[in-house]
């Protein structure tokens, strides 16, 4: 059996999804890396007292270019093969992406290609829909616009709040980011691209 592919989590927050998918790292990846362009960020702090190898940087006073070379090498160094955005709030540059073509992933808490961007629960209920949900998608140059992996829906229920319904959302972020990562990793497609 081939070894667990090496995977670098970044995240900006709290983290809640970096968690789930650190619980279920084994035989189909590691987490070999967990970033942040937060240097405060509570799931770095997690990260840290749970033995999990970091990297913290702030693009503040270096710049966005200065900044992804550091987090670039980071990377390289922890031989990582896979990027999963968790709660990363930073746009990543057209340049890193096209280093990192087809090996970063992404959850997004809309059923893409619906409410790209932010704020999607409160658009979701704004727009009277009767279902919302997550999606992890291939990171590409287009905000939240790459190939979609899989997607978990979220009955919107009457009354509901952007808050109620993001509760729900998460604990089925929780559960579809895992198995789609170990998935993607399985199935390998960045290593014929
Ligand atoms: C999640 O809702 C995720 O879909 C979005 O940002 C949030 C991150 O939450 N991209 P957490 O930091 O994983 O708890």
């Amino acid at each position: 059996m081939s070894a667990p592919v090496r995977v670098a989590v970044l995240v900006s927050g709290r983290g809640s999804n970096m968690r789930s998918l650190a619980a279920a790292a084994g035989e189909a990846y590691a987490i070999a890396l967990v970033a942040s362009d937060k240097p405060e960020a509570a799931g770095l702090a997690w990260a840290r007292e749970s033995g999990l190898a970091t990297f913290a940087r702030s693009p503040r006073g270096i710049g966005k270019p200065a900044y992804e070379a550091a987090l670039d090498a980071a990377l390289r160094e922890a031989s990582v093969e896979v990027i999963a955005l968790a709660g990363y709030m930073r746009l990543l540059s057209d340049d890193f992406v096209a280093r990192w073509r087809g090996r970063i992933v992404n959850i997004h808490p809309s059923l893409l290609p619906k409410y790209k961007g932010l704020d999607t629960h409160a658009r979701a209920i704004a727009a009277g829909d009767d279902v919302a949900g997550c999606s992890v998608h291939v990171v590409t140059e287009e905000l939240d616009g790459g190939a979609v992996l899989g997607q978990a829906e979220v009955s919107i229920v009457p009354g509901d709040t952007p808050d109620a319904l993001a509760e729900r959302v998460l604990a089925a972020e929780h559960q579809l980011y895992p198995e789609v990562l170990a998935r993607f990793v399985r199935e390998g497609a960045w290593r014929e691209g």
